[in-house]
Formats: C-alpha cells, structure tokens, sequence
C-alpha cells in the first residue's frame, strides 16, 4: 500500500492537512531539542520529511538517519536530500527490527508510522533500545480531538480525506485505510501508557496539538537501572502526573498550534 501511495504521498500530505504538517514537524523538533551535532534515527521515515527537519536541528556536523521498510518512499527520500543538499542517510530496514546496537543515537523519532507498524509497543522499544540512557524517542501521531472540533473533524475524515487522498494519489481506498487507522489507534494519555509500558523511558511528555488532530508524544530513555511497570499517579487524564518512587512524569502541556 505505501509503494503505491508513494509518488502523490507529499502532495497529499500538504493538500489533507492544509500544510499543517510541516507546522507540527518544526513544533515536534523543537520539543525534542535535539544536541546540536548531535545523532538522529528517524524510523518509518516515508519521504523523510521529518529526518529533514531534524537535520536542521543537528546542523553540518550532526548525523541524521532515515530507515523505512517501503522502497519506493525511501527513493523519494534520497531524491528530496539531493535536490535540496541537506544531508540525511535513508536506508531500508524494518522498525521491528532496527539493524543498530543499544545506545547508539541521541534521538529516534517516528511522525505517522507507530500506528502503521504490527506491533507499536515493539517499535518503541526498538527506537528505546537504539537510543542511548538520558536520549530521547518523540513520536508524532494522530490523535481524535474531542468537543467542538470533534464532528467537523469526524466529517472531514470520513467524506473530504478519502476522496481528496484518492484524487491526488489514485489510492482512495488507501486514504479510508489510514483514516481509519488513525480513528481507532490510541492517543493522548492512552498512548502515553503504551510507552511507559514498556518500562524504558523515566520521564514520558505528551502535548495536544491544533485541537487534539495530533499529538506529540517524547520520553526520555531510562538508564535500565529503572526498568519496571508503569506508574499509576493521580486520575487519569489529569493535566499533570508525578510520583512514582523512580520519578516517572508526565505532563500534558497546550502547544502554540
Ligand atoms: C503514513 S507513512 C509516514 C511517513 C513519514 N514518517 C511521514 O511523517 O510522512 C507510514 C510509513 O511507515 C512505514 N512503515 C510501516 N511499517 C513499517 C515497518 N515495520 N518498518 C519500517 N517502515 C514501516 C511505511 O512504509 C510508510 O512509509
């Protein structure tokens, strides 16, 4: 499905989402605050969109990663690092599977693909895995905004996004695929609790943005010494939880969307 969607997937991406995802892109770089010159993993990179901005984060001196499993997006990815000279390595590798020893990134990321993967909680312990203790794995996904947005949105993803998605890649019945993968796939705290689950990060931070339509998600990876079950502190959905006798945190903070 994704070689097909392949050749139209940046057009539609700025089409469906009104070149806001270049917007939540900046935003999820700058909560991730990257080292400078630092080393960057981006996984299910697609057409490496998200490496791009990271690898203007890290500067000349930093090392940016792309894998993907889909050959045809990381063709697009190699052609959009030579035309516009910012230097990312794209390489075809399985996110269940990283070919990279422990600790070997100061950054992995994932924007749009931990819902695509068989097995999500897997794929963040991968990208925990790879990262160094004290690094960080952000992950950007949809979300389902709530209230006032929630039926606009409904609507615009059930009738408006297959058919623009359609019309711009010819894959219409891809465009429903993802929507619905998107509306049935956890956010927000649930989400959260997914990545605590699996006992590799001590601090885990999640943030809304543009109404909930997407979320940021970072946790900073633990030094092993703390690996356990997740923390339980506080109601759920409270706008900050803390305590746990290893420190475990999170906070839900608005974001300038
Ligand atoms: C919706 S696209 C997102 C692409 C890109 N990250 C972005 O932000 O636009 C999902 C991507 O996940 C990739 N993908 C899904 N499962 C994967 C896996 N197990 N290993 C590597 N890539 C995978 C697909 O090939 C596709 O490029």
């Amino acid at each position: 499905m994704f070689a097909r969607i392949a050749p139209g997937y940046d057009r539609a991406n700025t089409v469906l989402s009104w070149g806001m995802h270049h917007r939540w892109r900046r935003r999820a770089v700058a909560f991730c605050q990257p080292p400078k010159s630092g080393s960057v993993l981006d996984v299910a990179t697609g057409t490496g969109d998200l490496a791009f901005e990271f690898r203007r984060a890290v500067g000349s001196k930093g090392h940016v990663v792309g894998v993907d499993f889909c050959a045809p997006m990381i063709e697009r990815a190699r052609a959009k690092s030579r035309r516009s000279g910012l230097n990312v390595e794209f390489l075809e590798g399985d996110a269940l599977n990283l070919p990279w020893p422990d600790g070997t990134f100061d950054v992995a990321s994932i924007a749009f693909g931990v819902r695509n993967v068989d097995d999500p909680k897997r794929c963040l312990d991968e990208m925990a895995r790879v990262v160094r203790p004290g690094g960080r794995v952000l992950v950007l996904e949809f979300g389902q905004p709530e209230g006032l947005l929630s039926l606009p949105y409904k609507g615009y993803s059930r009738l408006v996004l297959p058919v623009v998605g359609g019309i711009v890649t010819g894959q219409k019945g891809a465009y429903d695929y993802l929507r619905r993968t998107a509306a049935a796939f956890p956010s927000g705290d649930r989400f959260a609790d997914i990545m605590e689950s699996t006992g590799r990060f001590c601090d885990v931070r999640v943030v809304e943005l543009s109404g909930g339509i997407a979320y940021l998600y970072l946790g900073v990876v633990g030094d092993g010494l703390t690996r356990r079950a997740p923390a339980r502190a506080g109601p759920r959905g409270a706008a900050s939880r803390s305590a746990s006798a290893a420190g475990v945190r999170r906070a839900r903070a608005a974001a300038g969307t």
